[in-house]
């Protein structure tokens, strides 16, 4: 099949990238020119872990295209995903203007019939304005042609987009009509074969499963936050109380993990926008705004257990804090709504000097504190808690686990490390001479042998 993928994001470029490798003819368009100009030139604009291997591999093989030409890439190609941004508007609402440009780019160029997917997160009904946007257009320009919209929401995760890509724990499908139905499971039928995973809906269904898979994913994070706060004050170890629940198996053991927040491109604007839908539809999203608001409590949790340290030694101001892991999670390099900025610009706003780390997003990071002074962007972890009086983990890359502690203890001014994902063992860390502060981890437990 001949298709076409616009936004060369995250998504767009995942998603071309796997269909391609799964045989089809891919042209993934964006309007970011200099984005499409590297991709042409072989540089990745993102990372995620084995894109750059595929996309170069079927580039090579003529599977995978690149372009800005909307005119030629609509004519040609049969199907066309829609993978653009749906970030937030001021009153929580998902912002669809990204999506209205692209529907109308598509019409301006229909040539024929396609049948056009979205796969952007967006507002229950987004796809029926689609449709209205495109027959607008259409009858505007005294063309009559036929097309169809389906909705594909897309569940991959940023840092194992490439599996989840290849290996979908489900395909869900919204459609109203049968032409729409047997083009997406041709589509998808190299991705369907060991088992059927193609869930089959009407599209405000579809629509809505999307925002409600990441509600469901941040309630959990939110609630463990909440077990979190409480095992603390109680002096239980939440870290006990994890694998306690996640052994049921009505419960399981993913999102359980308490930390610094949940971040990202995805969580914290679809909570907001589905909070939005229901307010415009007379529900009162208690438990979605409950969940936000712990999230945003939990973002601030780090600075307050930082500054709370320092209290007794001047505080915070002139105080170096070593900050291991910027992106919202490992393996990306995507910092959008990652609690690290969250830490930085409190710790900046009380007078503390930083000496930041991460393995992929130091680019992204220098990009958002470029105008800042108090910053060093450091080339190592170590090189980081070099001078430091404090570390303060925050992405739980695999590369930070098992370093030689001796010797960083050894440079570091206050001996303490503010551990946001509960990474490390706190009696180890105690043993090793660290002060120890995890995410509802008890103090008491720092005196345990
Ligand atoms: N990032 C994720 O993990 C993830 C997961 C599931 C769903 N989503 C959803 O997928 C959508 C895209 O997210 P992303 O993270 O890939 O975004 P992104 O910002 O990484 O990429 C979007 C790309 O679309 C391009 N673009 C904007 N307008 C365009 C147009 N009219 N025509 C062609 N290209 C255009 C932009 O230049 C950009 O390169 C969002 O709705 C998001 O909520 C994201």
């Amino acid at each position: 099949m001949k298709i076409l993928i616009l936004g060369t994001g995250y998504v767009g470029l995942v998603t071309g990238a796997c269909f391609s490798e799964m045989g089809h003819l891919v042209t993934c368009l964006d309007i970011d020119e200099d984005k499409i100009n590297k991709l042409n030139d072989g540089i990745i604009p993102i990372y995620e872990p084995g894109l750059e291997e595929i996309v170069k591999r079927n580039k090579k093989n003529k599977r995978l295209q690149f372009t800005t030409d909307y005119k030629k890439a609509v004519e040609k190609n049969d199907a066309i995903f829609i993978c653009v941004p749906t970030p937030s508007n001021d009153d929580g609402s998902c912002n669809l203007s990204f999506i209205k440009k692209a529907a109308i780019s598509i019409a301006k160029n229909l040539n024929e019939y396609k049948l056009i997917i979205n796969k952007s997160t967006a507002q229950v009904g987004t796809l029926f304005e689609v449709r209205e946007i495109i027959k607008k257009e259409l009858t505007s320009l005294n063309k009559e042609i036929n097309f169809d919209v389906a909705s594909n929401p897309e569940f991959l995760k940023e840092g194992c987009a490439i599996t989840d890509c290849m290996k979908p724990d489900r395909i869900v499908i919204g459609i109203d009509s049968d032409k729409a139905k047997n083009i997406l499971y041709d589509i998808y039928s190299a991705f369907n074969i060991r088992k059927d995973k193609i869930i089959t809906m009407d599209i405000l269904s579809s629509e809505m499963t999307k925002y409600a898979a990441n509600a469901m994913l941040a309630t959990r994070i939110s609630f463990m936050n909440e077990i979190a706060t409480i095992c603390k004050k109680i002096n239980a170890n939440v870290n006990n109380v994890r694998k306690g629940i996640g052994s049921d198996s009505r419960i399981g053991y993913s999102f359980l993990y308490p930390g610094v927040g949940y971040g990202g491109s995805c969580f914290p604007k679809d909570l907001k926008a589905l909070a939005y839908i229901a307010k415009k539809n007379n529900v009162n999203p208690k438990l979605l705004n409950a969940v936000e608001e712990i999230n945003n409590d939990q973002k601030k949790y780090l600075s307050k257990n930082i500054e709370n340290y320092f209290k007794n030694t001047g505080g915070v101001k002139d105080k170096t804090i070593a900050i291991w892991g910027l992106s919202f999670k490992p393996d990306t390099d995507d910092i959008r709504e990652a609690p690290s900025l969250n830490l930085i610009k409190d710790l900046l706003k009380k007078g503390a000097t930083l000496r930041v780390f991460d393995p992929v997003a130091m680019d992204n990071i220098k990009k958002y504190f470029d105008k800042e002074k108090n910053i060093s962007f450091c080339e190592s972890e170590i090189e980081a808690a070099n001078g430091s009086h404090a570390i303060a983990l925050l992405t739980e890359w695999k590369q930070f686990r098992l370093l030689d502690f001796k010797s960083i203890l050894k440079n570091l001014k206050h001996k303490v490390i503010f551990d946001g994902r509960n990474q490390y063992h706190p009696i180890k860390m105690k043993n090793l001479g660290f002060n120890y502060i995890g995410i509802g981890v008890p103090d008491q437990i720092q005196n345990e042998k």
